[in-house]
C-alpha cells in the first residue's frame, strides 16, 4: 500500500470561498480538529496577505508539534522572508512557493516571459533554502500550461532545493483521464522528481476534483491538496472526505491509503461548516445528512437482512454514530466530562463547568442529550469564549396571530456595559434582530437565514446559519439552542462580532443604546 499524503488547505485555500472568512480563533479550532482527523500537512495560510493570516500561521506552527504546518508565499524575496517569519516556529515546517506557468497567466497576469519565470523560480526556491529544507514548489495553471514547460520548471525548481512538486488544476478545467495522463506524463519527463513528493490540486468548476484527484493517484501522486466539505475559492477544492473515504474504501483498488482517523471526519465537517456559515447538503457523499439514510422500502428491507446490501461504509467509520442517547438530565460531571473527552475536548475547569452548565440547561429542557446536542453546545462555548465585542445576555420575544411581534434584548459589551432595548418587527426573528440593531447600530443586511435540527425529534437543538453583508463583504453567524428564536439572536451576534472584526470597526454606543443603559424602556 501507498501512504498518500493529505494536505488540508482547508484554512488557505478554503478560507478563500466567498464569505467564509474565520477569525484566528476559530482557525486554531479548526487547526487542532485537523491535528486530530491525523492530516499529514495543514495549510494554515498566507502570511504575507494579511497580518491574521500571519498570526494564525504563527500561533498554529507554535502549537501543533506532530503535523507539518505550510504557508504559501509568493515567489518575492520578501514575500519569502516574512512568509518564514511566521513559519519559523513550526517543529515540521513546509515553504509553499507559488508562480504561474500558463502562457494566459504569463502574459496577462505576470507580463514576463517563460525563461524569466523559470529564472524566478530557481532564484526564489534557492532563497527559501536558506530557512528550510522543506519546500513546495506549485505551478499555478499547470493543467492549461505546455506539459514541457511544467517539466523543466519542476526540474528547476527540484535541482534549487524543492522537496514538493504541486500540479495543480487551478481553475478545475481538466477531466479525469486527461489529468491522470498528465500526472503521468509529469512523472515520466521530469528530472529528479523520484526524489521528490508529486501534489496535486485539484478544483471543483466542472464537478471533477474529486475524480481528478483520485486519477492522479493511480497515475503516481503521492500527495493530494484538499478541504473539508470541498469549500474554497469558486466552486472549491476537492472534498478531503470524499478522497479519504474513496481511498479507504477501495484500497485494493487503488493500492493505496491514508494515514487519516476517519471516525473525525464528520465532526471536522460540522466544525467547519458551523464556523464558516457554509451548509451540507444533505445529499453530499460522506458527510451529507442522507448519506447513510436508506429511504425507500426495497433498500431498508435489504439493509434488515443484511447492511452490505446497499452499504458500502459503515457509518461509525466517518463518525456517525449509531447509537446517540448517552446523557440525560441526571447525568453528573463525571458522566459528562467523561463523554467531552472522549469526543476530544480537552478543556479546563471553567471551561468544562461553562459547558456543564449549558449542558444542564439542554437536559431541563430536553430528555436525552446526544453527542451531536453536547458537541453543539461545546462549540457554542467555543465560540463565546473567542474575542467578542458583544454577548447576548437576554432575549424575550412576544409573538403570535394578530399580535405584533416584539422582542426585547440585553447585550453585554466588551466593557462590561450592558445594553438593552425592544423593537417590533415583520414576524420575531426581524424583531429580535431590529431590536439588537438599536443597539448596534452598525447597518448590514441580512442575506441569508437558515435552521437546522441537530437531531431528530420535537424537542431538537436547532441550528440557525445566517449571511449578513456589509461594506461589501459577506460575514457569516451561528448559533444553537433548543429555541431556535434564541439560536437566531446568537447567530446574529456572532455575526456582528465577526464583522466588527473584519471590518476593524471600534464600536461605540449609539446615542439610544446609551439613554437605554441609564433608563430601561422595560421600567418605565
Ligand atoms: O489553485 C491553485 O493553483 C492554488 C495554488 C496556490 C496551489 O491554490
Ligand atoms: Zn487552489
Amino acid at each position: 500500500m501507498r501512504h498518500i499524503r493529505i494536505f488540508d488547505t482547508t484554512l488557505r485555500d478554503g478560507e478563500q470561498a466567498a464569505g467564509g472568512a474565520l477569525t484566528i480563533d476559530e482557525k486554531l479550532e479548526i487547526g487542532r480538529q485537523l491535528a486530530r482527523l491525523n492530516v499529514d500537512v495543514i495549510e494554515a495560510g498566507f502570511p504575507h496577505t494579511s497580518p491574521g493570516d500571519f498570526k494564525a500561521v504563527n500561533l498554529l506552527a507554535q502549537e501543533l508539534r506532530d503535523v507539518e504546518i505550510a504557508a504559501l508565499s509568493g515567489f518575492k524575496r520578501e514575500q519569502i522572508d516574512s512568509t518564514w517569519q511566521a513559519l519559523e516556529p513550526a517543529a515540521n515546517p513546509l515553504l509553499h512557493i507559488v508562480i504561474s506557468t500558463s502562457d494566459i497567466h504569463l502574459q496577462h497576469q505576470l507580463r514576463a516571459r517563460r525563461e524569466h519565470v523559470l529564472d524566478l523560480t530557481q532564484d526564489a526556491v534557492a532563497y527559501a533554502r536558506q530557512f528550510t529544507s522543506h519546500i513546495e514548489f506549485s505551478a499555478m495553471d499547470a493543467t492549461r500550461s505546455d506539459l514541457d514547460y511544467v517539466c523543466r520548471i519542476f526540474a528547476a525548481a527540484i535541482e534549487a532545493g524543492a522537496t514538493v512538486v504541486n500540479f495543480p488544476d487551478t481553475v478545475g478545467y481538466a477531466q479525469p483521464d486527461e489529468f491522470g495522463r498528465m500526472v503521468a506524463y509529469v512523472t515520466e519527463n521530469t528530472p529528479g522528481i523520484d526524489d521528490v513528493v508529486l501534489s496535486v490540486h485539484c478544483h471543483d468548476d466542472l464537478g471533477q476534483s474529486v475524480a481528478n484527484s483520485l486519477a492522479a493517484v493511480r497515475a503516481g501522486a503521492r500527495q493530494i491538496e484538499c478541504t473539508i466539505n470541498g469549500v474554497g475559492e469558486r466552486a472549491g477544492n476537492a472534498a478531503l472526505e470524499e478522497i479519504t473515504m474513496a481511498l479507504r474504501t477501495r484500497r485494493e483498488y487503488f493500492q493505496a491509503d491514508t494515514r487519516l482517523d476517519t471516525k473525525e471526519l464528520a465532526r471536522t465537517s460540522r466544525l467547519v461548516s458551523n464556523f464558516m456559515g457554509m451548509l451540507v447538503p444533505p445529499n453530499k457523499a460522506i458527510i451529507g445528512g442522507n448519506a447513510f439514510a436508506h429511504a425507500s422500502g426495497l433498500h431498508q428491507d435489504g439493509m434488515l437482512k443484511e447492511r452490505t446490501t446497499f452499504e458500502i461504509m459503515h457509518p461509525a467509520d466517518v463518525g456517525v454514530s449509531d447509537s446517540s442517547i448517552v446523557l440525560g438530565k441526571t447525568s453528573g460531571r463525571h458522566a459528562v466530562r467523561d463523554r467531552l473527552k472522549s469526543m476530544g475536548y480537552a478543556l479546563d475547569e471553567d471551561e468544562f463547568m461553562e459547558v456543564f452548565r449549558a449542558f444542564k440547561d439542554i437536559a431541563d429542557r430536553k430528555k436525552q442529550v446526544t453527542d451531536r446536542d453536547l458537541e453543539a453546545i461545546a462549540q457554542q462555548r467555543q465560540r463565546q469564549a473567542f474575542h467578542q465585542a458583544f454577548v447576548l445576555q437576554h432575549v424575550q420575544v412576544s409573538a403570535g396571530t394578530g399580535s405584533m411581534p416584539t422582542a426585547t434584548v440585553r447585550l453585554l459589551s466588551d466593557d462590561g456595559t450592558e445594553f438593552s432595548d425592544a423593537a417590533i418587527g415583520d414576524g420575531p426573528v426581524h424583531a429580535i434582530y431590529q431590536a439588537i440593531n438599536r443597539i448596534v447600530g452598525v447597518p448590514n443586511r441580512l442575506i441569508e437565514f437558515s435552521v437546522n435540527a441537530v437531531t431528530s425529534g420535537i424537542d431538537a437543538i436547532g441550528e440557525v446559519t445566517i449571511r449578513i453583508e456589509a461594506d461589501a463583504k459577506v460575514f457569516n453567524g451561528h448559533g444553537a439552542d433548543t429555541d431556535i428564536l434564541v439560536a437566531s439572536a446568537q447567530a446574529y451576534i456572532n455575526a456582528l462580532n465577526r464583522m466588527l472584526a473584519g471590518l476593524g470597526k471600534d464600536w461605540s454606543a449609539t446615542p439610544e443604546a446609551q439613554a437605554i443603559v441609564h433608563a430601561p424602556p422595560s421600567e418605565g
